[in-house]
């Protein structure tokens, strides 16, 4: 049976204080005050313990148990609304249901658990592997409070990149017009709109990653202080829709091919506009030297690291200025 000390509350912390100096608290067990006395958990097999303000008594107690954290180890996974998705190489070097279990003792709602085998195609859309579960694909997420449905496999989706997209959102100024190209389901357009009051037009080729985007509007709208215009179609036509020049500030969130259509950026900012372009590097230095042969008259402000893409390569981000 556990055994406690029962203080009275003014002289609580010291004990506590005390007891810890000796390692004498049981911490299986949580404190707890009945009335103005504090009861604290001791791990003793003696009648009484000498404290610096006199002699506490030992008794028999029924104290709640501490919740523990589970402090088990799962590799590189993302757990997004009821689903957990790891990465292929996890299993390598773990037994699948070691790690089954692992997972479901960390989130004991898990309803899936998926494994990306590669990200394909044009739409960036993740290979899902079911390895333990129901077969859930449509998930709402959340990024700083921001709603999300996602349908896994059909749609480009990185819970990593929350940051980046509030990171982004926050350099925006009011009354800006920007153009998210890869918009993708919306992470960056609506933490923009979230923020600022300001137009974005933003644009994706996988249908449905627009009709997400439209959703996602929709789920968000009350909380929006920018407008947005929803587009799907290949980032090459859109200096055809929209008028040249027209944008303050454009997003190119497209890592592997992003380069590939600089002239479409270009058509379409402002001189003195920004471009936000995201690609893919071994280092920040080849980054900037890959940067300044396509972009050749741009202001190339910075690089920065945004994601970790594989070993030795990751996904930058370069902010560059049109003269
Ligand atoms: C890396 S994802 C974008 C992710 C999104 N920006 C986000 O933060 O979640 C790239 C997106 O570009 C879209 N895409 C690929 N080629 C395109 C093109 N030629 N024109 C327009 N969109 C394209 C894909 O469908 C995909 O959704």
């Amino acid at each position: 049976m556990p055994r406690c000390v029962s203080v009275d509350k003014n002289l609580a912390e010291r004990a506590i204080k005390e007891l810890n100096s000796m390692y004498l608290i049981d911490s299986d067990y949580s404190i707890t005050r009945i009335d103005n006395k504090v009861i604290i958990p001791v791990k003793v097999n003696i009648d009484k313990i000498m404290l610096s303000f006199g002699e506490i008594l030992v008794f028999e107690c029924t104290p709640p148990t501490k919740k523990r954290r589970v402090s088990i180890n799962i590799p590189s996974h993302d757990f997004l609304g009821e689903v957990v998705i790891l990465r292929r190489n996890v299993l390598e070097n773990r037994d699948p249901d070691e790690l089954i279990n692992s997972i479901k003792q960390v989130y004991p709602r898990v309803k899936a658990i998926w494994v990306k085998d590669e990200t394909v195609d044009t739409y960036r859309k993740p290979v899902l592997r079911l390895l333990w579960g129901e077969e859930v694909k449509d998930i709402v997420v959340k990024e700083y409070g921001l709603t999300f449905r996602v349908k896994l496999g059909e749609v480009y989706y990185n819970p990593r990149l929350a940051e980046e997209h509030h990171r982004i959102a926050n350099s925006i100024k009011p009354g800006e017009v920007i153009v998210d190209a890869f918009s993708g389901i919306g992470g960056f357009t609506l933490h923009i709109a979230f923020r600022a009051p300001c137009l974005i037009i933003a644009n994706d080729i996988n249908p449905v990653a627009y009709e997400l985007l439209v959703e996602n509007i929709l789920l968000n709208r009350r909380r929006l202080k920018g407008s947005i215009i929803p587009l799907n179609n290949d980032v090459m036509e859109l200096p055809s829709i929209l008028r040249l020049g027209i944008a303050e500030r454009v997003l190119a969130n497209l890592p592997l091919e992003s380069l590939k259509f600089s002239s479409i950026y270009d058509e379409l900012m402002k001189p003195g506009g920004i471009l936000h372009l995201y690609m893919l590097s071994s280092s920040i230095y080849d980054a900037k030297e890959t940067i300044l042969e396509v972009f050749e008259s741009w202001i190339l402000r910075e690089c920065r690291l945004v994601l970790e893409y594989a070993p030795y390569m990751g996904i930058f981000r370069c902010d560059l200025v049109k003269p």
